[in-house]
């Protein structure tokens, strides 16, 4: 029987599948069905510090009362910050009780502004993790938000970031340095997309396809063996061999998101099966055995991971 269980920064996770942050893990029975299915970790649906600041503003433009006096505004953000937070802190008490796994929270942030002490109030609910969802652009914001939040916490801190960034290697250096415990690459951006009859700004494409991992494969791949921070791959894992895949390039684990929208049970226990027997088929006997077997640090031919241009199919066609 293989082993499956990943040990990273004082947890254990029973098995690299695990549950990335959206509307699936943002109520108590999705999440017991996930962890039902056998995922090896929950990542909660994140608090928006945008939707928090936008909740206090809703509530500022009701009828009936005088806003727009600051003592009356920081009352009402207040409240509402409270509020949220109320709920979130009652998730991450139930998470915590109905499942086995790591439950670890989530912020969806851009600052180190005030937000940051509600990081307590998560820890103190119980969360075995903090997961940042950072859309900061600047590498060094990257370290400042990551100082803020550590300033306030003991429990691990996770920085997930997008794949906007000039240098992504700097941008995971920088984490590290700034105390990160772990980084996950990466998150999706909100696509946009044009309905040509209406001449129309659209949504673009809500979840992933396969062909979008090769962002974190390549980036992992390229990352594994540079930095002590233990790597997340996220965006477009889809099956059992993109589990493998990215646990060869170096990942410790994946946070699964678009693969689970339909019949996450079935999806789940498929790709543990696969993980399953493609280690017995390579006689693996755990997933330290090989985790990044393929990075690029252990190939022969590291050039090929940096390779960005098609040369032998654009040759061709001239
Ligand atoms: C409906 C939906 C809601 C999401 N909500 C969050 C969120 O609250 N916080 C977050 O960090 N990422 C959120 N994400 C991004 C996912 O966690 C994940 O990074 C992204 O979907 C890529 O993974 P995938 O290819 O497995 O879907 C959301 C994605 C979707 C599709």
């Amino acid at each position: 029987m293989a082993a499956f269980e990943v040990c990273e920064f004082g947890l254990s996770f029973p098995n690299p599948i695990i549950a990335g942050s959206s509307a699936l893990t943002g109520n108590i029975d999705s999440i017991k069905k996930l962890s039902a299915a056998g995922v090896g970790g929950i990542v909660l649906k994140s608090l928006f510090e945008e939707q928090i600041l936008m909740a206090s503003r809703a509530e500022a433009n009701k009828g009936g009362v005088i806003y727009g006096l600051d003592e009356i505004d920081d009352y009402i953000g207040y409240y509402e910050r409270k509020h949220s937070l109320a709920e979130y802190v009652a998730l991450i008490r139930a998470a915590k009780q109905e499942t086995g796994v790591p439950v670890i929270a989530s912020i969806n942030c851009a600052s180190e502004g005030e937000w940051t002490a509600f990081a307590s109030d998560l820890e103190a609910a119980g969360a075995d993790a903090l997961q940042l969802n950072i859309f900061a652009l600047r590498a060094q914001d990257l370290g400042a938000i990551v100082r803020a939040v550590k300033s306030r916490i003991r429990i691990p801190l996770i920085a997930k970031i997008g794949y906007y960034h000039s240098d992504i290697a700097q941008a995971v250096r920088d984490l590290e340095r700034a105390g990160a415990s772990a980084a996950v690459l990466f998150n999706r951006p909100y696509s946009i997309d044009f309905d040509i009859e209406k001449m129309a700004l659209t949504q673009g494409a809500f979840y992933s396809g396969h062909e979008e991992m090769a962002h974190p494969l390549r980036w992992i791949s390229l990352l594994h063996g540079t930095t002590g921070l233990p790597l997340f791959a996220s965006t477009g894992v889809q099956s059992g061999d993109d589990v493998v895949k990215m646990l060869l390039a170096g990942a410790t684990g994946v946070e699964v998101v678009s693969a689970f929208r339909r019949q996450p049970e079935s999806v789940i226990s498929a790709m543990k099966d696969r993980l399953g027997e493609w280690m017995q088929a390579h006689r693996f006997e755990s997933v330290d055995a090989f985790r990044g077997r393929m990075s690029q640090a252990s190939s022969r031919a590291p050039a090929m991971y940096e390779r960005v241009q098609y040369m032998k199919y654009y040759g061709d066609l001239q």
